[in-house]
């Protein structure tokens, strides 16, 4: 029969290629293209819904059990066979000139309990498949063109046989080979077939499925082909991968059919998929068209209204060329244009775009296969009413004279002498005047002086403005320059770089950025900000202050920080009088403030310097000026004056004046003023300072005084407790003491100092 029907096409096409261009259903248009396009039949519509079986008698010119040849349909206990639904398609079949194709004979799935559960032995196991294979294939001896042998025994996704299987689990992997033995024993003229899913393209079961059909193919297994299932999910294009992997099946002398195609949308449907849907079926007919070994392509169903696709895969449908009312979908159009046939109009246009310009809308599409021309039409409301506004051969249309600001909506039909299709998607588009704006991105920079910035500027050009834009800039403050990269464009960006100089003024303001081109001028404004280079400066406060002798004092050092100057900066003094010391608190800040407290020795020189306080930090140095003066006001001198009174006995006194001191003395009196109470007189006097000292006293009624005086010239140095002794004698009652008074004066540091007292 096939034999007949191919012969036949090929005179078709060698006598007259018109005569098929005018083939009204898929089947007519498969036969005189040579191809077998078939469906997978549900027993339910086919025995109780007439226009399922008109249909796929009117259109597919081979069929396919969708399951009542499955083991488990056909062979429901050990001993029974059941080949009522089986017989009816084969019937039908060949009451309408219908090849059969047999699915299928050894599967892990859809057997019967009887044999899982059977406990059979794996020689029992294999003598159950030989018979089943047998007797199925036996009885349609050359009426079943070809058998799906062996269903789906690669593993999904690790190169290997599945070993799920029941057959692969009683029998071993050798059950594949015995499938096709048995099956080309019982119908030697069947073509015989591994099928599988997933396997198509390329990958790593593709792989595996080519790599067991070309072992089986090595070791002399009857083989003939391999089946792509093909369940596809919307969006499905052909890719050179199964050109590929159908060409390597050739190389091994393999055929390829397409066994069980669908191509599952994700509801809710649209016409845009349905439209890209169209695309994956045509797709599939050229491939079979261009492919040698690729001449059967077999849809898994037809109908919408029964597809195995929304019970088995949730959310999922409309997967098949027929919708649930047996209206042909775009991909049934799709296909029979692709095979050269069709009586119905193209396909619905896709890929519509629409550009606005100035008063105009330009529209471009794909090409509708089998079209012979186009109308374009438009609205001024999304959805319509739509008005025909031009009729076109090409693929695109400008239309023009349109109001400027005005939204139009267009769709796109493809006609042909067989009439119109639907209309396309539909899109919009708002015409505008040719115009440009301009923006800065950032809008507002900061920038250091000595330092540069950039924004980015961008235009928005509008209604087709297609000129050359040249910038400017304008309202820089002194010492910032603007430079554009590029400095015109027609493009839609540049970059303005601002650079400020070491000094340029300072503070915020607006510069404007300009854009002339096509006769129009274009600005925005970009706030900019200049700030001072990473600096500070230094302050004290107070910046003169005195120091005592033996005191400490402090001034606060304030760092003003600018340019976003952040560094640590650490503190140093010089010029510190001799005595004195200087110490900061911190000695280092990334604050803005330390305490300078300087510390005088009680010997510290005294008078006025200039105390310089260095900071550094951040690769910058500053200084500032403390007037600091060394005062001995208040203070001693660093000379420690201790009375003592050695002995207060009746028989003989000694009172005395220690001194420790720091610093050269360079003039000292020592005065010691003795009462004189009853029977006290003047007894001796010593010092253990030595020679220098004059030493003397003089006696009255009242009193003995004692003087010790270095001598004009002379100097003490440093030294402790140097003893300045007042002797009297007597004898009487015991001397009050506390009358006795001293006077020392000396001059240390140049300044003199007097210190008093009594014992
Ligand atoms: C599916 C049928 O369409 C369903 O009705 C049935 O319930 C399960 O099997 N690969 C195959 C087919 O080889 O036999 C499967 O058919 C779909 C996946």
């Amino acid at each position: 029969m096939l034999r007949r029907i191919n012969w036949l096409a090929l005179l078709l096409l060698t006598l007259s290629p018109a005569i098929v261009a005018e083939a009204q259903t898929l089947r007519d248009a498969a036969d005189a293209r040579g191809l077998h396009i078939g469906a997978a039949v549900n027993m339910n519509p086919f025995r109780n819904e007439p226009i399922y079986s008109q249909t796929l008698g009117r259109e597919f010119n081979m069929l396919v059990a969708e399951n009542a040849m499955k083991f488990d349909a056909l062979h429901p206990a050990q001993n029974t066979f059941n080949f009522t639904d089986a017989d009816a398609l084969v019937a039908f079949a060949e009451a309408n000139n219908m090849a059969v194709r047999g699915h299928n004979l050894v599967w892990h799935s859809q057997i019967p309990g009887w044999l899982t559960g059977g406990n059979f032995t794996r020689d029992q196991v294999i003598a159950i498949m030989r018979d089943h294979i047998m007797t199925v294939v036996g009885r349609y001896r050359g009426r079943i063109a070809a058998w799906d042998v062996v269903n789906e025994a690669v593993s999904d996704n690790n190169g290997q046989l599945r070993t799920d299987s029941f057959w692969h689990q009683k029998i071993g992997p050798e059950y594949i080979a015995m499938a096709f033995q048995f099956a080309h024993e019982a119908d030697p003229d069947a073509k015989l077939y591994y099928n599988d899913y997933s396997a198509e393209g390329s990958g790593v079961k593709s792989d595996a499925v080519f790599n067991l059909v070309s072992g089986l193919v090595n070791q002399g297994v009857p083989i003939n082909g391999v089946g792509w299932q093909m369940h596809q999910i919307n969006p499905f294009r052909i890719q050179q991968a199964h050109r590929t992997n159908a060409q390597r099946l050739a190389s091994i002398g393999l055929e390829v059919s397409i066994t069980e195609m669908d191509v599952r949308i994700s509801l809710p449907t649209t016409q845009q998929e349905l439209d890209e849907q169209a695309l994956a079926y045509r797709d599939v007919v050229e491939f079979c068209l261009s492919q040698p070994n690729v001449k059967t392509l077999v849809t898994w169903g037809f109908t919408d209204k029964f597809s195995w696709i929304p019970g088995f895969f949730s959310g999922f449908g409309d997967a098949l060329i027929f919708d649930m009312n047996y209206q042909p979908k775009p991909a049934y159009t799709a296909m029979l244009s692709a095979l050269g046939g069709g009586t119905g109009p193209p396909p619905v246009p896709t890929g519509l775009t629409a550009t606005a310009g100035n008063a105009q809308v330009q529209l471009s599409w794909n090409a509708s296969t089998g079209a012979t021309g186009y109308n374009v039409k438009r609205a001024t409301t999304s959805g319509g009413p739509y008005t025909t506004v031009a009729t076109v051969t090409s693929t695109s249309f400008t239309n023009t004279g349109l109001t400027n600001g005005t939204t139009f909506f267009y769709v796109v039909s493809a006609t042909n002498a067989n009439g119109e299709s639907a209309n396309s998607s539909q899109v919009s588009a708002t015409p505008l005047a040719a115009d440009f704006t301009l923006s800065a991105n950032p809008s507002s920079l900061t920038i250091n002086r000595g330092a540069s910035g950039t924004s980015a500027i961008t235009i928005t050009r509008s209604g087709g403005f297609s000129s050359s834009v040249a910038f400017s800039a304008s309202g820089l403050p002194s010492g910032v320059t603007a430079a554009f990269n590029p400095a015109s464009t027609t493009g839609t960006s540049s970059t303005l770089t601002l650079t400020a100089s070491t000094t340029a003024a300072t503070g915020m303001v607006s510069v404007t950025v300009t854009g002339t081109g096509g006769g129009l001028t274009r600005a925005t404004t970009l706030v900019l900000t200049v700030n001072p280079a990473p600096d500070f400066t230094l302050s004290a406060n107070p910046s003169s202050l005195t120091v005592n002798q033996g005191a400490s004092a402090a001034s606060t050092l304030s760092i003003t920080r600018a340019g976003g100057f952040t560094s640590s900066v650490a503190f140093s003094a010089t010029g510190l009088p001799s005595g004195v010391t200087a110490s900061f608190n911190p000695t280092s800040t990334t604050g803005t403030s330390s305490t300078a407290t300087f510390t005088a020795s009680s010997a510290a020189t005294l008078g006025s310097a200039n105390v310089t306080i260095t900071a550094t930090g951040g690769g910058l140095t500053r200084t500032i000026v403390i007037f600091l003066t060394v005062s001995g006001g208040g203070g001693t001198g660093g000379v420690t004056i201790t009375p003592a009174i050695n002995a207060n006995g009746p028989w003989f006194n000694e009172e005395v004046i220690q001194l420790s001191n720091t610093g050269t003395i360079t003039a000292l009196s020592v005065t010691i003023v003795i009462q004189r109470t009853t029977g006290v007189g003047f007894n001796g006097q010593y010092n253990t300072v030595g020679g220098q000292i004059l030493q003397s006293n003089t006696v009255t009624t009242a009193t003995i005084t004692y003087q010790f005086t270095l001598a004009p010239g002379q100097t003490l140095g440093m030294g402790t407790n140097r003893t300045f002794a007042a002797q009297t004698s007597g004898a009487g009652t015991i001397h009050p003491t506390s009358g006795d008074t001293y006077t020392v004066t000396y001059t240390t540091g140049g300044v003199s100092f007097t210190q008093t007292g009594h014992f």
